[in-house]
């Protein structure tokens, strides 16, 4: 199948059961290359980021640590197009996101990508269920759509029945839950979580990452999040290490409690009792590019009704 196949086709509509395609092409999900970032001007001026190369293939799940000030949000800000780098290239599934406008950049944001932060970031007075419909009420979803899809998304994340909760009445695990379950309701393809469990205790931390790496292994959503803590970053399969505004190293470390021990119980594991990971979808992206390399279509976010 040709990534390009669908160029120009309108935007799925949320929750729609699309026939899964496979990524096609060696095209990885994010590559930045080069990026840099200086706030302020003058005597103010900080190089936040001074060339951040960073390849992310679809599926993945990355850790991103470093110490307080290394440009992880930065960088976080940036692969959400939250913000824009100063100089350097960011390819979104091959297309060049710099090259993109601001409503563009929007929609990117809105169709691809969910974000949760440290702070939960929830409306407060509002329902759990209005706050997961928020995003899509700016796509413009009809009123039906957004509460199916935000009452599936908040039983994906365990809070079925707390519906008309708001955030003063849920804890904080149950509202980064909330968090979640808004981030993911659009379908996106990429999670940036920034410091997700800074704000909970260690029980409530591991349930969230649970929950994170659930959404990863069973939905297929590529997920980049920023944490201190080396327990929480042991749930990642990667963990990219910032120091001064660049990569100061990348590497996979060994599942935990591998060896050869680990490797015989593995090849014993009857196959059939393995989870296959979920075919991803393709999305198109809802404009073309111009100037750039066409239409693109993303991989990564799967439906959701057969897990809801
Ligand atoms: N809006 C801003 N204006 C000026 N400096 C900023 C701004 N945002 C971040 N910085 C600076 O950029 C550096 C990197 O910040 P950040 O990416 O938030 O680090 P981290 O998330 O790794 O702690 C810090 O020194 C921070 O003070
Ligand atoms: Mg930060």
């Amino acid at each position: 199948m040709n990534a390009k196949s669908s160029a120009g086709a309108s935007p799925a509509p949320v929750l729609a059961g699309e026939a899964p395609t496979l990524p096609t092409g060696a095209t990885p999900l994010i590559r930045l290359q080069g990026i840099t970032k200086t706030y302020g001007q003058g005597q103010a001026e900080f190089q936040a980021l001074r060339g951040v190369d960073l390849t992310v293939d679809s599926g993945e799940f990355v850790a991103v640590m470093g110490p307080s000030g290394s440009g992880k949000s930065t960088v976080m800000n940036i692969l959400g197009c939250l913000d824009v780098p100063s100089s350097g290239a960011y390819q979104f599934f091959g297309t060049h996101v710099e090259r993109l406008s601001r409503p563009q950049r929007a929609l990117l944001r809105r169709h691809y990508l969910g974000f949760v932060f440290q702070g939960f970031n929830l409306l407060a007075r509002t329902s759990a269920q209005e706050n997961v419909e928020l995003p899509l009420l700016y796509r413009g979803e009809s009123a039906a759509a957004r509460h199916a899809a935000a009452r599936a998304a908040l039983a994906q994340v365990g809070l079925e029945g707390r519906e008309r909760n708001t955030p003063a009445e849920l804890s904080g695990g149950q509202q980064q839950r909330v968090a979640i379950a808004r981030a993911i309701v659009t379908r996106p393809s990429v999670l940036l979580a920034d410091e997700p469990t800074g704000n909970l205790d260690s029980t409530t931390s591991h349930e969230i990452m649970d929950l994170i790496a659930q959404l990863n292994r069973e939905l297929g959503i590529t997920v980049l999040m920023v944490t201190h803590e080396q327990e929480m970053a042991a749930y990642a399969r990667r963990v990219v290490l910032f120091k001064d505004g660049l990569v100061e190293s990348d590497f996979s470390p060994p599942p935990p409690g591998e060896g050869p021990g680990e490797r015989e119980r593995l090849l014993r594991t009857p196959l059939a009792s393995i989870p296959s990971p979920p075919a991803p979808l393709m999305k198109p992206l809802p404009f073309g590019i111009p100037g750039g390399e066409g239409s693109f279509e993303v991989v990564g976010a799967t439906s959701r009704e057969g897990a809801a």
